[in-house]
């Protein structure tokens, strides 16, 4: 199957990344919107525009289903993408509900965009999944513009992760969501900050899995599928890339990709 993935930016790559190892006998098209981020400092509307813009491509390109890849497009757009074709349109969103199930007493942190964070999307989920009150929200856009920039471990990082936490305390939380796709690049610096035994989730898993589900394929059981088969696919003819309906086939930009790919498969199981 032809399986569209797009985000912003290299944020939704972390997505593909994980779609590599579990449903890797797929074909993708992969498109980062690299003119228009980021977006979580956006307007809803133009959010909407771009998502729509987006999507009418992968269509056009006959994509069998279209994953956004991409909490804050999801947050003020899905209802419209899934109005606008007939294919499955599968969204992300916080993964706060394996975060509440998963911890007891302590308290967990949402990080994500400011649209996200400020969106009813968020505030509808934390209604039916926080009952008991233990979830607090903090927008970090700038994270955004470091992993545009493939910072992901500067100083300048660690600087900005001390700021925006230092309005909480960090002994009394147990688990971090990831909110945007694009915080998965960071991992080992919020564990740093955190400690080790900080839990950290994101929704990448949950996301395929329920891909594989919508679309009836079956899932690869991790430990079969080395990075090898990763590498490969960067490579081989089941991925086409795009950045904002570009084609990249340039060496420079296909290894700026597998310098990603690495870095996600580094910090994939932190
Ligand atoms: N990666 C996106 C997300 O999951 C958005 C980042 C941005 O463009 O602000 O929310």
């Amino acid at each position: 199957m032809k399986i569209g993935i797009f985000d912003s930016g290299i944020g939704g790559l972390s997505l593909l990344h994980e779609a590599y190892h579990m449903l890797p006998q797929q074909n993708y098209i992969f498109y980062a919107d690299t003119e228009h981020v980021p977006y979580g400092t956006k307007t809803p509307e133009q959010i909407i525009d771009y998502a729509t813009d987006i999507a009418d491509f992968l269509v056009e390109k006959d994509v069998e289903a279209i994953v956004v890849a991409c909490n804050t497009a999801t947050s003020v757009a899905i209802k419209e993408l899934r109005k606008r074709y007939s294919i499955p349109i599968l969204g992300m969103e916080p993964a706060v509900k394996p975060a509440v199930e998963e911890t007891s007493r302590k308290r967990i942190m949402v990080i994500a965009t400011p649209v996200t964070i400020r969106e009813d999307k968020l505030k509808d989920l934390l209604h039916r999944v926080d009952g008991e009150h233990r979830v607090d929200l903090l927008a970090m856009p700038k994270l955004v513009e470091f992993a545009e920039r493939e910072e992901f471990d500067s100083e300048d990082v660690h600087e900005y992760l001390r700021q925006q936490f230092s309005q909480f305390n960090k002994d009394e939380y147990c688990a971090i969501v990831l909110g945007c796709t694009h915080f998965n690049y960071f991992k080992p610096a919020y564990r740093e900050y955190f400690g080790e035994d900080i839990l950290l989730v994101d929704g990448n898993y949950g996301t395929i899995h329920h891909l594989a589900d919508v679309l009836s394929i079956p899932l690869v059981q991790d430990k079969e599928v080395y990075f090898e088969t990763v590498h490969n696919m960067l490579y081989d003819n089941n991925t086409e890339y795009y950045f904002s309906k570009k084609s990249i086939k340039d060496e420079k930009t296909l290894e700026h990709l597998k310098r990603l790919h690495n870095r996600l498969e580094e910090v994939r199981k932190f």
